[in-house]
């Protein structure tokens, strides 16, 4: 009897391991988990809400926007955001769409970078690039593109605003091509733009999309007249005859350019699927949405440093904390940790172990952010972003698993090029320290210090003028600490691998300075890059390698 019993129990076993599994496989291969990249104006914020909105997850257009003010007004950490206009804090937007579970990932749009930036676009897995059709591609996309390309991201790129008078498709192509080295595979093309953009033709299916014009569109979906063949003779009648014939022309030149979508080159990130239309105006907004959830890639595995990849659908969950917030709101002056689940599944309450301190941690109140107002999730799968409220216990690029302890690569900082001095009151020592020490836990921003010790005021280093006017504001509201800064005339800086023995070897450095960092190794900064040159035209074989970034 004893030994059916066992039999049983592992008959039972193995029939939850199979459901588990197949949940697992289930739910993962219905995410797409992305973020946008775009220059400030080019629509970010109203391609965010009309995504949205085909999910269901707002009921009309304006949403975003109302609750993008309103927020300001619960949260005085906010109020910064709200002077300046812009978003400082990125979250997490979740919205379900033909099945599958789509997470937007929100970048600040605004044109400082913070580390932030770049730490969202680590946990995503696929880049929406948006472009403004008249404006092409601009300076913002090109900094935030390098980063998406660092990491081999798939990117999907959409030519917004084509009722406004736009560069031609076959330009905007040549831009990707040449800026970016993306080869482009045009999913639809634009017929006219400007007020006589009439629609496009999609080329999967062959048929030319038409739209109704602005007015009745904008503010609910399925703004799509009709759909015609090529050669139908009453598309002939609708669209007036130089842009019936530049469509012809247009068509059989990208046949010529190529037929055939190179899906391993998309998901390389080498090959892009080029959309065009309007978010303003529902133009092309749904058909970017269907052919985006057939090819973006699906979280997959993900890279240790003991170099042994971890399934998504491993059953042991794994996570990355890839973002601290503090006093998102200041009724509570909380922290939240931003983690995304890399493998396994997440459930409320669940105990994890942090593999950096051993600790272990119960995940009592996961969030998620919906623009900006929580709520509560009971469960995730890899490729969703869950903030939980930060006892401490997290930091930046910490991995939490309940399995075996592993931990991935560091989250690259990027390289600062400004730098300050920030100085306090004699009076107010102790806060201030209290405060740089809280910030640099968070990763608000990286520290360097004098290598004279009676130098011990920290310099700031930043990606982006904003995270100075972050660091600041906090220092005053969360520390209650005046803070002045006085900014330094560097603007690139390399960390020298060899450490302080190479330099001592190397002897007197001119045109720059050296500093270090918070772990003591050495920095040199200098005023530019013709510096930068001209120190390691004389040095390059003693200074050995140097990195622009701080070593992990
Ligand atoms: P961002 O988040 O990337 O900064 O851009 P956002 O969506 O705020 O859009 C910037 C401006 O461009 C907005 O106008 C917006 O309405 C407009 N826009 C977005 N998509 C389209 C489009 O497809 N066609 C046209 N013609 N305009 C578009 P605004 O005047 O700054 O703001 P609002 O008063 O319209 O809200």
């Amino acid at each position: 009897a004893s030994a059916k019993a066992v039999q049983a129990q592992q008959a039972a076993e193995q029939a939850a391991a199979a459901l588990t599994a197949e949940v697992l496989e289930r739910e993962v291969g219905r995410r797409r988990n992305f973020a946008i990249i775009s220059h400030p104006d080019a629509g970010k914020t109203t391609m965010t809400e009309k995504l949205l909105l085909y999910g269901g997850a707002i009921h009309e257009a304006g949403e975003v926007k109302a609750r993008r003010s309103s927020r300001s007004a619960t949260s005085d950490w906010m109020e910064l955001e709200k002077q300046r206009g812009i978003s400082i804090t990125s979250t997490a937007l979740t919205f379900e769409y033909n099945g599958c579970q789509l997470n937007l990932l929100d970048t600040p749009g605004h044109q400082d970078f913070s580390e932030d930036t770049y730490r969202t676009l680590a946990a995503a897995d696929n880049a929406v690039l948006l472009v403004d059709g008249a404006k092409g591609i601009e300076p913002q996309t090109r900094k935030l593109f390098a980063v998406a390309r660092l990491r081999g991201l798939p990117v999907f790129t959409f030519v917004n605003k084509m009722d406004r008078p736009a560069l031609n498709g076959f330009e905007i192509v040549e831009q990707l091509e040449k800026e970016f080295g993306l080869q482009s595979y045009p999913v639809n093309w634009p017929i006219g733009s400007g007020d006589r953009f009439v629609g496009v033709y999609h080329r999967p299916t062959k048929k030319v999309v038409l739209y109704e014009k602005r007015g009745q569109a904008g503010r609910s979906k399925g703004a799509t007249k009709a759909e015609y063949d090529l050669d139908d003779p009453e598309l002939q009648q609708l669209v007036e005859a130089d842009l019936w014939e530049q469509l012809q022309e247009d068509v059989e030149l990208l046949e010529v350019l190529g037929d055939e979508l190179d899906l391993e080159g998309v998901m390389a990130g080498k090959v892009t699927p080029v959309f065009f239309g309007s978010a303003m105006n529902n133009f092309g907004v749904e058909l970017f949405l269907q052919t985006f959830i057939q090819l973006a890639s699906r979280p997959g595995p993900a890279q240790t440093r003991s170099g042994v990849a971890v399934s998504p659908t491993s059953p042991n969950f794994t996570g990355l904390v890839f973002k601290l917030q503090a006093n998102m709101d200041p009724k509570h002056r909380d922290k939240v940790a931003f983690v995304r689940v890399v493998s396994g599944k997440f459930e409320k309450g669940m105990k994890v172990r942090v593999a950096r301190s051993g600790r272990t941690v119960t995940l009592a109140a996961p969030q998620r952010m919906f623009a900006n107002e929580r709520q509560t999730v009971q469960e995730g799968f890899a490729g969703d972003v869950i903030g939980l409220t930060n006892p401490g216990a997290f930091a930046i690029g910490d991995t939490l698993v309940t399995g075996p302890t592993l931990a991935f690569p560091p989250i690259p900082t990027f390289s600062p090029e400004l730098f300050a001095y920030l100085r306090c009151p004699p009076n107010q020592k102790k806060p201030f320290l209290k405060g740089v020490e809280g910030l640099l836990g968070e990763g608000a921003v990286q520290v360097l210090y004098n290598t004279d010790e009676y130098i011990t005021d920290p310099v700031l280093a930043a990606v982006g003028q904003l995270q100075f006017e972050v660091v600041q504001y906090r220092m005053k509201d969360e520390y209650g600490v005046d803070t002045t800064l006085e900014p330094l005339s560097y603007s690139v800086a390399r960390w020298v691998k060899g450490g302080w023995d190479v330099l001592e070897g190397v002897g007197r450095l001119f045109n720059t300075t050296v500093m270090k960092d918070v772990y003591g190794r050495p920095v040199l900064l200098f005023r530019n890059d013709f510096a930068l040159q001209q120190v390691l035209g004389e040095h390059a074989d003693k200074l050995g390698e140097l990195s622009p970034y701080a070593l992990p």
